[in-house]
């Protein structure tokens, strides 16, 4: 990977960074710390604030979608009906000997990788000695790999998200991949649940998980926020939140934790109509990279760069409203500071989605560490809604008044009261509720038995033989016509899932840079508009004759809405800007002894480190104008007086 101006990405320089200026650090780290939990420092919690409140402004605020903040604690008996308790498990292989345990597509996709890496390397080194190759060959074991198997394993990465548990241990056969340490053999996979159990309340016998996404609270509280919402469809609700998930293996920094901020969106729509979206016309022209199902599965992963009107035109996306939520998803990303070059949408494999997904892509940033699902935007059809009405017998619908009343002709039945009771007695209401239950097809063809027979026979769980038999007295069918004023339906739900630590860490990568004049000086660009701090004030000595006018500027910047920080340390000019340039602060302002006669004042722009000197009315302007993003640094620049002395650097 590189970095923004094409130099490679150097990612001990960045975790070094990282480390030392307190962007985020592991918990409980003098007690020795647990892998996948971290704790964000104040640069880091200060981004993470940022980037949801453009997150807020983006969606929640455009949208008017309903904010909600829902229970983290969940009883057992919702993600038992969600049916995460069941399905919500990643595929674990255990080392018998060893006791270490691996997430069975992490193992075989690591060690795929990295035999090809090794082929390449061993292929790469054809002046090597032939005795210097047949070492590393041993040493790699596996360096020389024929074409065949080279395109095998190609394949498999491509699509190795959508094997499953069975499918993995095969492979895991086939291949032998084994524990890349020891080389011990492994056991075959088994599903892992991945959520975090506990019991609420002081008796063990309530047991509940901490939520493992934050949809179901919304789900739950839908027909509240429908009635909330004057019964209007289509609307969204959102939530931001911490879940949590046992993960097998965290590694990779922040992009694989155990305890992590979602920013999720449930839009509620209604199905018949192609799930259309009133705002889709804005987003159409979009362009997005596509890498689709039907790619992957070909073994490949080169992307299609296409437009959003086109790709569901072509059915490439489902529909309008998953489209134009993959568009407005790519904006985001695009306005916190990520590389649009490193992003990609990523179609999901039928066997890869969630249990309760229809159709699912990803927003995937290439990060040091490859591509990294950082957004997930799921059509979860009407599967969770309908699952919990079902469980709860709460009306989780949407009732409308028909514009015309919908004519319906339907089969109907009639029982004679006064045979069936005496008839049935106890059994009559079982009886009762089994003929209520039966279909339309069902009806129309014992019509015609009753008609030649005179009587039907028909199936009743939960009595004697299983079977009752009615007759032509007691039961009659016939097709009537009503009017129906209203309609009822359940919603289907689009839903875009943000991970904040990806975005915020694929985020860091996608702006880290070194100074080419300086190897030792890293700068991490972000856009203004999420940089933890926007501007440093550095008086250019530590005396105490700056501080009035210190405390006028940095009141008066407050009163714009602008964060600042002051910088009094006693190190040079130079060092403090390095420091800052680290922190991603955009621009710096200099008092000086110029100051204290005129009342100007210079402005540098962290990237170009170019100053320019005017009055304390046109900084503040040019700052206020260029945090909020209706100034350029280029814009500034042309517009204010260049300050020449560049040498405070
Ligand atoms: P993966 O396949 O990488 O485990 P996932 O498919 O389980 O991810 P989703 O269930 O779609 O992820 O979760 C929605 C979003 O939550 C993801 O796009 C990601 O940004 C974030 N996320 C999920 N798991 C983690 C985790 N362990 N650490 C950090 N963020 C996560
Ligand atoms: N709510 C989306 C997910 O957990 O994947």
């Amino acid at each position: 990977m590189t970095t923004k101006d094409g130099r490679p990405f150097d990612r001990a320089s960045l975790d070094y960074l990282m480390r030392r200026r307190l962007f985020y650090t592991p918990s409980f780290e003098i007690y020795g710390g647990v892998s996948g939990l971290y704790d964000y420092g104040p640069p880091g919690a200060s981004l993470q604030a940022n980037i949801i409140d453009v997150w807020r402004k983006h969606f929640v605020r455009e949208e008017d979608m309903l904010e909600v903040d829902c229970a983290i604690l969940t009883p057992h008996e919702v993600l038992m009906t969600s049916g995460h308790v069941d399905q919500f498990s990643d595929w674990l292989c255990k080392d018998l000997q060893t006791g270490e345990i691996f997430r069975a597509d992490h193992l075989v996709e690591e060690v795929l990788k990295s035999r090809l890496e090794s082929n390449l390397e061993s292929r790469g080194h054809q002046n090597e000695g032939e005795i210097e190759k047949e070492k590393k060959r041993k040493r790699t074991k596996t360096a020389r790999l024929n074409d065949d198997v080279v395109q095998e394993y190609q394949e498999i990465l491509a699509k190795i998200d959508n094997y499953n548990g069975e499918e993995l241990g095969l492979l895991m056969k086939k291949h032998d991949v084994r524990n890349p340490v020891t080389g011990g053999e492994l056991l075959p996979p088994v599903p892992f649940n991945l959520m975090f159990q506990t019991s609420i309340g002081p008796s063990s016998n309530a047991p509940g998980y901490l939520r493992p996404e934050t949809a179901q609270g919304q789900f739950l509280n839908f027909q509240k926020l429908l009635d909330f919402n004057n019964e209007t469809m289509p609307f969204a609700s959102a939530s931001i939140g911490k879940s949590f998930r046992n993960e097998i293996a965290p590694k990779s920094g922040l992009l694989r934790v155990r305890e992590f901020l979602m920013a999720e969106i449930e839009h509620f729509v209604d199905p018949e109509g192609g799930k259309k979206h009133h705002r889709f016309n804005e987003v159409k022209h979009i362009e997005l990279d596509l890498l689709t199902r039907d790619v992957q599965l070909a073994g490949k992963s080169r992307v299609q760069p296409m437009s959003v009107g086109r790709a569901v035109e072509a059915e490439i996306i489902d529909n309008e409203t998953l489209g134009y939520f993959l568009a407005r998803i790519q904006l985001f990303l695009e306005t916190i500071g990520v590389d649009k070059k490193k992003l990609r949408f990523r179609q999901h494999m039928r066997n890869e989605m969630a249990h309760y997904a229809t159709d699912c892509w990803d927003a995937e940033l290439l990060t040091s560490y490859g591509w990294v699902e950082c957004v997930g935007c799921a059509d979860r059809s009407a599967y969770d809604l309908s699952v919990h009405a079902k469980r709860t017998g709460a009306p989780l619908v949407v009732r409308e008044p028909r514009k015309e009343p919908l004519r319906i002709e339907e089969w109907h039945v009639d029982l004679d009261r006064k045979i069936f009771g005496p008839k049935f007695k106890k059994d009559g209401k079982v009886v009762e509720d089994t003929i209520k239950a039966l279909t339309q097809d069902t009806l129309k063809k014992l019509l015609i038995e009753l008609k030649k027979e005179g009587k039907i026979t028909i199936d009743v769980n939960g009595i004697g033989s299983g079977k009752v038999q009615l007759d032509k007295d007691l039961i009659n069918i016939e097709k009537r016509t009503r009017l129906e004023h209203r309609r009822e339906y359940i919603p289907n739900v689009i839903e875009p899932s943000f991970g904040i630590g990806r975005i915020l860490y694929a985020l860091i990568e996608h702006n880290f840079w070194v100074r080419p004049e300086n190897e030792s000086r890293y700068v991490i660009s972000f856009p203004p508009i999420v940089a933890p701090t926007k501007l440093l004030i550095v008086p250019i000595s530590t005396q105490d004759w700056w501080a009035p006018t210190v405390r006028r500027l940095s009141n008066k910047l407050r009163s714009l809405g602008i964060s600042s920080r002051v910088d009094y340390s006693a190190t040079s000019i130079g060092r403090r800007y390095a420091r800052n340039d680290e922190l991603g602060t955009p621009f710096g302002l200099t008092i000086d002894f110029q100051s204290l006669k005129d009342n100007t004042f210079t402005l540098r722009d962290r990237d170009t480190m170019r100053q320019v000197r005017a009055s304390e009315e046109e900084i503040c302007e040019a700052v206020r104008n260029l945090t909020e993003g209706t100034e350029t640094w280029q814009d500034v620049a042309i517009r204010l007086p260049a300050f020449e002395r560049q040498d405070v650097d």
